[in-house]
């Protein structure tokens, strides 16, 4: 057999798989399994039947472009509804600023190869996105992780990170992070911490991207839209790489999400998206627009606020009734994620074998820790399985976290 490993670069030996993606795979072949581990949005909520529509419409034949090669930055009219959803949250933007990408992580990767150099540090929250973490790693920048309180990233700590990682005579040009419903936390960061974040990135001179895939998903009874007002609404010195993504609201599988960067950084993440993808999904995008311009999306947001803040109920009550104060969590005020913390001897890790014998699933906490912290925490994520799921998944995860607490769990299967 040939030996592939000396064919690889350096940052392909080093390169990890995601243990989300992992978890998706494992409850795929495992029947009866009921996952809480991928961020996945309902399907039971799509707009098939618009989308039906919309799509038939569009291959017709009638309009060639629907199935042409098409500019980088994406089809114009796509940029200009995404320029109006922009200006709705309080961002005001030129078309030479925007960028339509393969979805959000297309957007994360390229902000990484436009940005960082091997040996930089980036500044990422304690703890992060996997994805954000796998691409800036790619790059062979260094990650520094920021810890988080109730409201967000701990700026006295975030300023100690930068302090030290200067000292040390790194590069420190961004930090990362997830403001609105943070995947993994569901943490919704203060209103005052965005314009300190702002004053502080200008004193650092460092720019900020903000990843905003959840913020439209905020939970009315606890949450309002002025609370999720993005960092790039005031950021007047031109700090802020934006970014957000249909695939929550409307759904993942079009790979449509945009971009809102300064004009001089958008005009390389449109150099380095040539090569990656030449063009994002010409009929994506056209069946996106259509969806955003005949109302669709904006019309159904009430409902899938609606659908996923039920389920949110549905998971706390379970796990307080259930698990009462052997572990902890913050409320989600929106999204996908409930971040849910246990006694500090155990392991989520350890834990996950038995969940898995147990048929149920979550993404181990230490994932999306990039100190190696963070063992005793998992991310539940509620927005794929139904209520009756949830309440059966909640059952069977309690009998396994008791297990761990009483550490009298038998020996693993091997899956
Ligand atoms: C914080 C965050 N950013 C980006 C993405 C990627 O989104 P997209 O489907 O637009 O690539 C996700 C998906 O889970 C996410 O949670």
């Amino acid at each position: 057999m040939t030996d592939y490993e000396h064919f690889f670069s350096r940052a392909a030996l080093k390169s990890q798989g995601s243990a989300i993606r992992k978890m998706g795979v494992m409850a795929v072949r495992v029947p009866d399994m009921i996952s809480f581990a991928p961020g996945y949005p309902d399907p039971a909520v799509y707009a098939w039947e618009e989308f039906r529509e919309i799509a038939g419409e569009l291959l017709t034949g009638r309009d060639g472009s629907v199935l042409q090669y098409g500019p980088t930055r994406g089809h114009k009219p796509l940029i200009e509804a995404c320029q109006e959803i922009l200006a709705s949250r309080g961002i005001t933007t030129t078309a030479e600023q925007m960028l339509i990408s393969t979805g959000s992580q297309q957007g994360i990767d390229l902000v990484g190869r436009v940005l960082f150099d091997p040996g930089d540090v980036v500044l990422v929250e304690l703890p992060a996105y996997t994805g954000a973490i796998s691409a800036f790693r790619n790059t062979g920048a260094t990650l520094v992780g920021v810890r988080q309180q109730a409201d967000g990233i701990d700026l006295e700590d975030l300023d100690r990170a930068l302090t030290r990682a200067r000292a040390a005579g790194r590069t420190v040009r961004c930090l990362y992070l997830v403001p609105n419903f943070q995947n993994p936390t569901g943490l919704l960061l203060s209103l005052e911490k965005r314009q300190l974040l702002l004053a502080w990135a200008s004193r650092a001179d460092v720019l900020i991207v903000e990843d905003d895939p959840y913020g439209a998903l905020y939970f009315e009874d606890t949450a309002t839209a002025a609370d999720t007002r993005p960092i790039k609404a005031d950021d007047d010195e031109g700090r802020v790489i934006y970014l957000s993504s249909f695939s929550k609201t409307l759904a993942p599988g079009f790979r449509v999400a945009w971009m809102a960067a300064p004009e001089p950084v958008a005009a390389k993440l449109d150099l380095f998206k040539q090569t990656q993808d030449l063009m994002p999904p010409a009929l994506d995008q056209h069946i996106i627009y259509q969806a955003y311009r005949r109302g669709i999306l904006t019309g159904r947001l009430p409902m899938l606020r609606k659908f996923y803040q039920e389920k949110r109920t549905v998971m706390q009550e379970q796990l307080r009734a259930q698990l009462g104060d052997l572990i902890t969590w913050p409320e989600p005020k929106g999204g996908f994620f409930l971040w849910a913390t246990l006694p500090a001897h155990c392991s989520t890790d350890e834990m996950l074998l038995r969940a898995i014998e147990q048929h149920v699933i979550y993404v181990a906490g230490s994932a999306f820790f990039v100190d190696g912290t963070g063992a005793n925490t998992l991310r539940l994520s509620f927005s794929l399985p139904s209520k009756e799921k949830i309440v059966e998944g909640v059952r069977r995860l309690t009998r396994v976290v008791k297990e761990e607490m009483a550490g009298r769990h038998k020996a693993p299967v091997e899956i």
